[in-house]
């Protein structure tokens, strides 16, 4: 047991699994029905533009109809209440997090909601369909948006940020997330040679679970609440 100040904490689409977004290596998940080199590589998309696009337009519409669940909710009540550092880093491209009320959050893969010019290279918040090829809303150019979303074998976003929280943070907890994708599989082995306390929560051990000094195994709508409120009212883990 150790005093806690600062916190990073990963989530993964295991957390919104119980809103009803399908995970990604899930058996209803999303690569099932999609070959990864199909749809998330800058490959795809220069050799199939429209299927990529179709693909995210999909995923985008039915972001609307899904809503926070409690353990989004559970970790916008600890944002709002945590005086120490806390960075809450997710892989996932929905808005439940921020729609939950997360402010101290960062979005490492990229989000369906945001739209990248290609033409001007800015970036623009976009909740319409893409493959109708709509206007850059900077540059006025037709058909240069495409998903603001990190695709294989591009870096993820805000990458210092990330690993100067890692190296500074009293507790690393990983949620909902399998573990197979780095650089996001490497952080617990990152926060823990920095010498913080590292948790996983996920409904089942993911591939780096080992590295963990504590799993809870189950859904993440039970657990993290918990969780939440055992870090509030003792501030230890
Ligand atoms: P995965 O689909 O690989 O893993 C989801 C994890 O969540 C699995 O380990 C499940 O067991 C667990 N899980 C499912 N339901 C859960 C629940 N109710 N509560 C807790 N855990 C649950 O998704 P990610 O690890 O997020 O990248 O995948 C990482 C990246 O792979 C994604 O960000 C995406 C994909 O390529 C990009 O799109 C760039």
């Amino acid at each position: 047991m150790k005093d806690i100040q600062n916190i990073v904490i990963l989530t993964g689409a295991g957390i919104s699994a119980e809103s009803g977004v399908a995970t990604f290596r899930g058996p209803d998940g999303l690569w099932e029905g999609h070959r990864v080199e199909d749809v998330a590589t800058p490959e795809a998309f220069q050799r199939n533009p429209a299927l990529v696009q179709n693909f995210y337009d999909e995923r985008r519409t039915k972001l609307k109809t899904v809503q926070p669940n409690a353990a989004h909710q559970a970790l916008a009540k600890l944002d709002r209440t945590w005086v120490g550092d806390l960075l809450l880093v997710t892989q996932n491209v929905d808005d439940l997090h921020d729609r939950a009320g997360s402010k101290r959050l960062l979005h490492m893969h990229g989000e369906l909601n945001s739209a990248w010019c290609l033409a001007c290279d800015a970036r623009s918040r976009f909740d319409g369909v893409m493959a109708a090829g709509p206007v850059c809303p900077h540059c006025h150019q037709s058909g240069g948006l495409r998903p603001d979303i990190v695709w294989f074998g591009e870096m993820p976003y805000q990458m210092e940020r990330i690993e100067l929280a890692l190296a500074r943070c009293d507790l690393f907890v990983s949620i909902g997330t399998s573990g197979a994708v780095y650089p996001a599989a490497g952080f617990v082995q990152t926060a823990r040679y920095h010498g913080a306390r590292t948790l996983e929560m996920n409904l089942d051990p993911s591939e780096g679970s080992f590295h963990f000094h504590e799993s809870r195994m189950g859904k993440a709508g039970e657990l993290v609440p918990d969780w939440v409120e055992q870090i509030l009212s003792h501030g230890l883990c």
